[in-house]
């Protein structure tokens, strides 16, 4: 079931093409990669998904309603962005619990559960503001994950993390994929990307070039 479709999606900031005529759809139990150099166009791609930025022509339309029309945001959302806010007095615990209070899907239990699954203690004191580069990223994929949300967005997911976050993170990837969600993971780590990935859109300059599938060699 295609979750996420979109059709000649462009972005223009003053001259430049951040976004150039991309049309690609995701599905509903697949893991889709974003790969390409640096400046291509990945996390502006994510953001539009999200619902962060307007196209400025084209279209996103998740799960049947477009983007910025129908919706402002998608109904059921995951996201990971470089840099996620959190409060910086705040434990990790005391952070997924803020966040669970908007939408009321997790108990305590499960934000227990879900920072254990990333190796955070979920009794452990610490403020945020302590944390090492990996906690916080830690915390940011607990923190896109935790609801179980339809759709996942997650932008350079393995920045800072070490050998054993990414096995963690690609175990709950494939989780997450296997319960049904829509998984899109931008990355310009190629290697981790067709690790999880089934298939990967490869950008350059502001376009989605071609769709690599896994097991292709090109
Ligand atoms: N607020 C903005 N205004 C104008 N241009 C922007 C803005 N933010 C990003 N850009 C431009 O959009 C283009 C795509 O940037 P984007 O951040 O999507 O690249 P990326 O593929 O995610 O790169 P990286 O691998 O470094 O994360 C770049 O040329 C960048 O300079
Ligand atoms: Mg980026």
């Amino acid at each position: 079931m295609t979750v996420v479709e979109i059709e000649n999606l462009t972005k223009i900031y003053k001259n430049t093409r951040v976004l150039d005529e991309i049309t690609c759809s995701f599905s509903a139990g697949e893991v889709s990669g974003l790969e390409g150099p640096n400046g291509s166009g990945k996390t502006m791609l994510i953001r539009a998904i999200a619902g962060l930025i307007r196209p400025t022509s084209g279209f996103v339309k998740v799960e049947g309603h477009i983007i910025g029309r129908d919706r402002p945001f998608p109904d059921s959302i995951g996201v990971l962005i470089e840099g996620p806010a959190f409060l910086e007095r705040k434990t990790a615990y005391q952070n997924l619990r803020l966040l669970s209070m908007v939408r009321r899907v997790a108990s305590k239990e499960q934000i227990y559960s879900w920072l254990e699954a990333v190796e955070l203690d979920p009794n452990s004191r610490m403020p945020y503001r302590k944390f090492s580069l990996g906690m916080k990223q830690r915390l940011g994929i607990a923190a896109a994950m935790f609801e179980e949300p339809r759709l996942l967005l997650l932008d350079e997911p393995t920045n800072a993390l070490d050998a054993s976050g990414v096995k963690i993170l690609q175990t709950l990837i494939h989780k997450a994929a296997e319960k049904g969600a829509c998984v899109i993971i931008a990355s310009h780590d190629a290697a981790f990307l067709r690790s999880v990935a089934d298939h990967v859109w490869v950008m350059s300059a502001g376009r989605a070039v071609r769709c690599v599938e896994r097991g292709d060699n090109q």
